[in-house]
């Protein structure tokens, strides 16, 4: 038994340092960690190193914790996985079953999308002169490890959708606010804006910050 409440006791390795804990349910948590951590501090630096780092943590699908990972039949999840304690970011999973899409939306600052499992389309808009919303270009396919740019100043509005009919894609997204808080508005192909603010999925987060 431990003597201090609270504290786990962990193996020795061979070489007398402290080995990870054995019962830890979720050992790629530090990946996450890491990415956070490296992408606080690289936060006034230029999107593309931003990119970088997502495009990094997305070529490894094996640290998200399933809690995270679960479909809804009714439609696609957002579980916040980590927000900046001054909201200047926020990294969320999204979950696609089968089929599923968003409608037309903004999000009103920058934002990564970075695909871990399956594949996604995006569909860009801009505005036409009548101020309806037509295709800004050709869908956009995502596949695993693909990492995509968007924002008020490259064009912020799109749709997306998972790739597949049959099975479950995920996307790691991150944005330059907490995202779910954030008045946006989705959009019918005429242009016309209906508010929303999307919330998220989960009532708690992935602890990144045990290291015990
Ligand atoms: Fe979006």
């Amino acid at each position: 038994m431990s003597r201090i409440a609270g504290a786990k006791e962990m193996p020795l390795s061979t070489s007398g340092t402290a080995a990870g804990p054995a019962d830890d349910p979720h050992p790629g948590l530090g990946r996450l960690r890491d990415f956070v951590r490296a992408f606080a501090a690289g936060l006034d630096g230029p999107i593309e190193a931003r990119a970088g780092l997502l495009r990094d943590l997305v070529a490894q699908d094996d640290w998200l914790p399933a809690e995270y990972a679960e479909p809804d039949p009714a439609r696609y999840r957002q579980y916040l996985l980590h927000c900046d304690s001054a909201e200047r970011f926020s990294v969320v999973s999204f979950v696609w079953g089968p089929g599923q899409r968003t409608p037309i939306h903004d999000h009103r600052v920058w934002g990564l999308v970075g695909v871990l499992r399956g594949a996604e389309i995006v569909q860009p808009y801009a505005r036409a002169p009548d101020g309806s919303l037509r295709p800004a270009s050709s869908p956009l396919r995502l596949e695993a490890g693909a990492v995509d740019v968007f924002g008020p100043d490259i064009g912020d509005i799109h749709s997306v959708a998972n790739a597949h009919a049959d099975r479950v894609s995920i996307s790691i997204h991150v944005y330059g606010a907490n995202i779910g808080a954030v008045e946006r508005a989705t959009y019918d192909e005429a242009g016309r804006g209906k508010r929303f603010v999307s919330g998220y999925a989960n009532r708690s987060l992935p602890n990144l910050w045990d290291r015990s």
